[in-house]
């Protein structure tokens, strides 16, 4: 789209270390922290952005120690992902590598708190800070009791000047019940502003550019309405299946697992109003007004409104998936769905009468999240005797992968006669700003350290999200049925297409 000036990575040049801290991981034995927690952690060292003096304590009742532990995380990081194929930048691991520490305990344990909570004190005497982030690494069960036991052993008191930070990681509850519950059992741990409640979507660039797009631009804000917009689709769709995580994600589904957090963040970021500011309460008071726009769906029109789907056997990416219900760990007879399309309805001024459709599913032909915004017809008066009548426009914000912009709109064919065809303009990421790709959890575990919890979930955030999706679930619940089958590596049940024909849409195709 238009010529870039000049690369601007995730952290531009000038941006301060964040303060010393004492990063705290339960479960440092687990998959997250191997995975994504310690490659964020070697870029912001690698950038600069973390104190020379950065500690990593892992917390686990798995034994081992500081010379263990190191060599695991050394071992992840040199194994998994894009940076081991890239190359290691040895001085940035060595720098990191050298504060990570290993502290053996059970998380019920009353022992483990004290032991922490003398590490901590030693350390305070030791560097002059008492800087301390908990992340909560762990199964849900875990998040409400450890919170209780940092508060018990006073681990979340904040003095001396030092801060005290407890970061929480999805899935927040599995109801709205359940998420105010787990919301009371933190909030009488901890003050909400040291409640950092982590959904890893907000962390993404392209996410964040959402808000730059719409209000860094004169021109795009003016049209983003009911009066311009026809309708919104967004996309999460992805090419894995189920994978190792069967027992976690049979008992969860798509809907769950992204529809209240992922998915309506992206929602939110589409259709918010303009913020007053950059402040934190600024930003999420207008994302949890969108989410308590959407109109309450009555159990009796879940079915018309939602479609659910599994994968049954087939091929992705060339490779043959095994049907959902033959996974490992997922029961034979399993109703999980691992699809879901939904029709929204924002119920403000803005919005009125401009449905969402949104869909995510698992064993899709590709992966891609995106939102594409589709913008009402031009009269075609003009165009009746030529060939070819005018397209509606198309906005397509790519999430991920092949991150970028892209806006179709209508051109004349070169010839003699008036015949109408369709370009694109396209802006993409990988080609205009030279940055590396990044977890998204960079930006949230800096963003942490520096105190800034704008890219977190607030509790009136989450509960909200809950709100919207308590009746689909009440309506799944009172009549359990089969979802539709898709084969792998489709665009998904043919009932979603049903879903925006309707309406008189269709879905852009995934392939
Ligand atoms: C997680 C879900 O929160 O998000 C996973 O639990 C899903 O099931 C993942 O695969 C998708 O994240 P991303 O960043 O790959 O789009």
């Amino acid at each position: 789209m238009a010529a870039m000036i000049s690369p601007s990575p995730a952290k531009p040049a000038g941006t301060p270390a964040a303060p010393p801290c004492t990063f705290v991981i339960f479960g440092a034995s687990g998959d997250l922290t191997g995975r994504l927690l310690t490659p964020a952690l070697y870029h912001l060292m690698r950038e600069g952005l973390l104190d020379p003096g950065f500690e990593i304590l892992g917390v686990d009742r798995v034994e081992n120690d500081d010379a263990g532990f190191r060599k695991a995380l050394g071992e992840a990081l040199h194994t998994l992902g894009a940076d081991a194929e890239r190359g290691i930048d040895e001085a940035a691991w060595e720098r990191l590598a050298a504060g990570v520490r290993y502290l053996t305990g059970d998380f019920a344990d009353p022992g483990t708190y004290a032991r922490l909570a003398e590490h901590l004190a030693r350390r305070a005497e030791a560097t002059g800070h008492a800087n301390a982030v908990f992340y909560l690494a762990v199964a849900p069960r875990f998040f409400a009791p450890i919170a209780a036991s940092l508060a018990t052993a006073a681990l979340l008191v904040e003095n001396d000047g030092g801060f005290r930070r407890l970061v929480v990681e999805k899935p927040f509850g599995t109801d709205l019940a359940s998420a105010r519950e787990l919301n009371a059992r933190l909030l009488a741990a901890a003050a909400e502003k040291q409640i950092y409640r982590i959904d890893h979507y907000l962390g993404k660039e392209t996410v964040q550019n959402i808000m730059a797009f719409r209000f860094g631009n004169g021109i795009f804000e003016p049209i983003w309405d009911r009066d311009h917009i026809e309708h919104v689709q967004i996309t999460a769709a992805e090419t894995v299946g189920v994978e190792r995580r069967g027992r976690f994600y049979d008992g969860t589904g798509a809907l769950r697992d992204m529809v209240p957090n992922h998915l309506f963040q992206l929602l939110a970021m589409t259709a918010m109003e303009a913020p007053n500011s950059f402040a934190a309460d600024a930003v999420r008071t207008e994302k949890t007004k969108v989410i308590e726009a959407l109109r309450d769906l009555s159990p009796d029109e879940v079915p018309r409104a939602v479609v659910r789907g599994q994968y049954g056997a087939g091929t992705v990416l060339g490779k043959p998936r095994a049907a959902y219900r033959q996974e490992p760990d997922v029961a034979p007879n399993s109703r999980t769905e691992t699809y879901l399309a939904l029709k929204a309805s924002i119920d403000n001024w803005r919005w009125s009468g401009v449905p969402f459709y949104l869909r995510t599913g698992k064993s899709l032909a590709v992966r891609r999240t995106e939102i594409a915004i589709q913008f009402k017809r031009a009269p075609a008066v003009l165009f009746r005797d030529t060939a070819g009548t005018p397209t509606p426009n198309l906005l397509v914000i790519r999430i991920q992968p092949d991150e970028g912009i892209s806006l179709r709109f209508a051109a004349k064919v070169p010839g003699r006669e008036m015949r109408l065809g369709e370009v694109e303009m396209d802006f993409r990421y990988a080609e205009h700003f030279k940055a590396e790709p990044q977890t998204g959890y960079e930006t949230l575990i800096y963003d942490c350290l520096i105190g800034d919890p704008t890219l977190f979930q607030r509790a009136d955030n989450i509960e909200a999200g809950w709100g919207e999706v308590q009746p689909i679930q009440e309506r799944w619940a009172a009549h359990p049925e089969d979802p539709a089958l898709y084969p792998a590596g489709s665009d998904g049940p043919v009932e979603a297409d049903e879903l925006l024909a309707r309406d008189g849409y269709r879905w852009l195709p995934l392939s």
